[in-house]
């Protein structure tokens, strides 16, 4: 590998022209519009909105922001906790993962992101499922179950 291409470390800012994806958003108006949208409608949820009851609203709009935006290429540094730690405590299930990313999906078709943004980023946010929760994306918590049990006789 030529010396002119440095190693790669974790949090360092991409090469300006790999921000191709963050472009198609419009940058960081365009992404902050959607992230913002995005947010509001996760915090107001019926289905999992009551886990964010005690979160920062600004604060988790400005760090999904950095996030989705390093994601797609923007040089800028994500600088909120990693992402298990930050979710470890609420304990989420894999049907409530899969509410967020229904959520993501609608919200991208809303702002008319062309699929080569949508699917890569919808692909990045499914391989951080195991981060996020133990179980599969199909399952719910079985300590979170209030099926009748079955008692014998
Ligand atoms: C790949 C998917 C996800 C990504 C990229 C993501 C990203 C983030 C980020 C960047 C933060 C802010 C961290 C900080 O404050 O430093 C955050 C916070 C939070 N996220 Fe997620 N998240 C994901 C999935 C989920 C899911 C599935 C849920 C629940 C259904 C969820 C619920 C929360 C909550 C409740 C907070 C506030 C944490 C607190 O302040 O205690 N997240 N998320």
């Amino acid at each position: 590998m030529p010396d002119t291409l440095p190693a790669k470390r974790a949090g360092e800012a991409p090469p300006p022209e790999s921000s191709e994806l963050f472009q198609a958003v419009g940058g960081e108006p365009g992404l902050r519009a959607i992230i913002d949208h995005f947010v509001d409608r996760l915090f107001e949820d019926v289905m999992i909105g009551y886990l964010f009851r005690a979160a920062d609203r600004s604060r988790v709009k400005a760090k999904e922001y950095e996030f989705a935006a390093r994601q797609l290429g923007a040089p800028i540094t994500y600088s909120g906790r990693p992402i298990p730690d930050a979710h470890r405590a609420h304990r989420i299930t894999g049907g409530q993962f899969m509410r967020r990313l229904q959520i993501l999906k609608e919200t991208l078709l809303t702002f008319r992101v062309p699929a080569n943004v949508s699917e890569p980023w919808l692909a990045h946010t499914l391989s951080l499922q195991s981060e996020i929760t133990n179980n599969a994306l199909d399952e719910c918590d079985p300590s979170h179950t209030n099926r009748a049990r079955s008692t014998p006789g």
